[in-house]
């Protein structure tokens, strides 16, 4: 794909794999990179590193709102969506049944579910949906 003066939006774009792809697109040339992320102070510094074509928005992506929100406010700055990357994410690691032969906790499963599967599916609609208006 053209990354040259491209917009992209980056979901957990603060830290490890999204923090590389915002560096590398920016110096590729792209237009623009939307930071969305949980850890809004990450994501500020790197935004400030990075200058006036990064932009840091606090984002949970368990929120449709929260990324719609982002998404516009990608929108006002930048003017355009190009792409949407996916990198907003957790591991975890539990025994099925612990060395006492408990279950493992069914809530800590549904939240990487929540965020791994359901939030990167949320973005990518939304974003899709978004690019189709341009
Ligand atoms: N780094 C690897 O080699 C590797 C390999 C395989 C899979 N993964 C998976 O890819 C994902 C990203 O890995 P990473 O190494 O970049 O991790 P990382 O922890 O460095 O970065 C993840 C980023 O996602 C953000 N985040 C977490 N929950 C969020 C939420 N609900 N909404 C928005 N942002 C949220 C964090 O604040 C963080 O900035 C993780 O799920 C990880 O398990 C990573």
């Amino acid at each position: 794909m053209k990354i040259s003066d491209s917009v992209f939006f980056v979901s957990g774009g603060a830290s490890g794999l999204g923090e590389a792809v915002a560096r590398r697109v920016l110096a590729h040339g792209a237009g623009g990179v939307v930071i969305a992320d949980l850890n809004l102070g990450a994501a500020q510094k790197l935004s400030g590193e990075l200058g006036d074509r990064a932009l840091a928005v606090e984002v949970d992506v368990q929120s449709t709102d929260a990324i719609s929100a982002a998404i516009d406010a990608g929108m006002d700055k930048f003017g355009r969506l190009d792409a949407a990357v996916n990198c907003a994410g957790i591991g975890w690691a539990e025994r099925t049944l612990d060395r006492d032969s408990k279950a493992a906790s069914i809530d800590n499963y549904r939240r990487v579910i929540n965020i791994n599967l359901i939030g990167t599916y949320d973005v990518v609609r939304l974003a899709a949906e978004q690019m189709a208006k341009e």
